[in-house]
């Protein structure tokens, strides 16, 4: 093993975090190669720096003014569009994020916990704490409703095995016993769980009243002795509808919830800033027993993982992120004007959906924010109806998993949601009565 991932490796040795290492986990470590050897450069090679594989004249890189010119003038230097960004991201955005972190989690005040660090979107950052954290044969907890790539990077890439629990409990709501349960039922000392809100493909997210029973639960299993990877995807972070909906991320009470709770929050600014094709994610880790060297193990290994996965992040992405969260005029009033369409959109179909309340062949799963709804099927084929809509009437929808047809209500005008909706409950009846 590498002597600098051995150093990695002994600093977190007596923290929560060392025992979920994969074995990939503990070979990782961030080179002192190339980007280290050039970043060193950086600060003391005046007379000539010939470390880089970046083509330069006086100290701009290279560009063709065809796609410089498209950018508006005097706003970036070449270097903003052209270079490659630092192996961690760039790092006026990391503090800018981490800023924003804290404005919109106010729990998080006072907490400590790790600079976020850039990654190439959130699926990059869910795949890279795969791989750190775990290993083929892991259990992985989460409910059984959940965004279908988890299957492709948990189950496919590292080979863990899937802990499904029921999304909602018998009451309705989000299913904390049945976490709490799946959590108990992993053999061993080490359990993991990835939680996502606003959920994708229901639309739920918990009421403040039951986060916090979700996270006394997590504390409760924590107490047993047993160590808890708590992973936080918060993708659709900040669209939430409805006053007692929680509106902080659970990542900010598990920051310092419990000695045996190691805390990764995965984010993006894909949703949160409206830039899907930018490829700008974040992760960032706590723990209520962190040091700040390990945060920095962690940091390290995780710089190592960016390095060889992508080796780093999309550059323009990052600088344009960075103008409008620092300077952007309309940024604040774009955002809100964006959120008041969604909610707009989520409240039609919310009506839209109660006048067929009592519909024996979809019902509609709880949902009070993010971009989703979803129907229950009850067991018939969520694909048949799926394929019968796009030919029938022309209306693409998706199939989740067999048994749960989801709309994606972001990406329908207002006007026409009610009639979407009510063109799957018709369709539903076409095919199943
Ligand atoms: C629940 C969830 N997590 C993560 C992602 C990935 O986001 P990104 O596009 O930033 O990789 C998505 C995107 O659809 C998602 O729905």
């Amino acid at each position: 093993m590498n002597i600098l991932a051995e150093e990695l490796n002994s600093v977190l040795s007596d923290s929560v975090a060392y025992g979920f290492l994969s074995s990939i986990g503990r070979r990782m470590y961030f080179p002192k190669g190339i980007v280290a050897q050039s970043d060193e450069a950086k600060e003391k090679a005046k007379r000539y720096n010939a470390t880089v594989g970046l083509a330069t004249k006086h100290g701009e890189p290279f560009y063709l003014e065809d796609i410089y010119s498209s950018f508006r003038e005097g706003l970036f230097k070449p270097s903003q569009i052209f270079s490659y960004a630092p192996g961690g991201g760039d790092k006026t955005l990391r503090s800018l994020w981490k800023e924003a972190m804290l404005r919109k989690n106010p729990a998080l005040s006072g907490k400590k916990f790790s600079l976020p660090l850039v990654t190439g979107g959130l699926t990059h950052a869910i795949s890279m704490v795969a791989q750190l954290f775990v290993s083929e044969g892991d259990a992985v907890v989460c409910p059984d409703l959940f965004w279908d790539n988890y299957d492709l990077i948990f189950r496919d890439l590292i080979g863990a095995e899937p802990v499904l629990f029921p999304f909602y409990g018998k009451e309705g709501g989000f299913n904390i016993d049945g976490m709490k349960e799946a959590l108990l039922s992993v053999p061993g000392d080490h359990v993991r769980i990835i939680l996502n809100f606003p959920n994708n493909p229901t639309g739920y997210t918990p009421s403040q009243e039951e986060a916090k029973r979700l996270v006394d639960a997590v504390v409760s299993v924590a107490d047993t002795g047993k160590k808890v990877l708590v992973i936080s995807d918060d993708a659709y972070f900040g669209l939430f509808f409805e006053e007692d909906t929680e509106k902080q991320s659970l990542f900010s009470y598990f920051a310092d919830a419990h000695e045996n709770i190691f805390a990764v929050k995965g984010d993006a600014a894909t949703k949160e800033e409206m830039v899907w094709g930018f490829r700008v994610g974040f992760i960032t880790y706590a723990s209520k027993g962190f040091s700040d060297a390990h945060l920095d193990a962690l940091t390290k290994k995780t710089l190592g993982m960016i390095r060889c996965t992508v080796s780093n992040c999309d550059r323009p992405g990052q600088s344009l992120i960075v103008e409008a969260m620092r300077n952007g005029s309309r940024y604040e009033a774009d955002k809100a004007e964006i959120f008041s369409e969604m909610k707009k959109r989520y409240e039609i179909v919310h009506k839209a959906v109660r006048k067929h309340d009592g519909d024996n062949l979809l019902t509609p799963y709880d949902f009070n924010s993010g971009y989703f709804m979803a129907f229950d099927t009850h067991g018939r084929s969520a694909e048949e109806l799926r394929l019968y809509l796009l030919d029938k009437y022309q209306i693409g929808v998706i199939n989740i998993m067999g048994g749960t047809l989801r709309l994606a209500y972001c990406s329908v005008e207002p006007e026409g949601l009610e009639e979407l909706v009510d063109t799957v409950y018709k369709a539903a009846g076409e095919i199943w009565s």
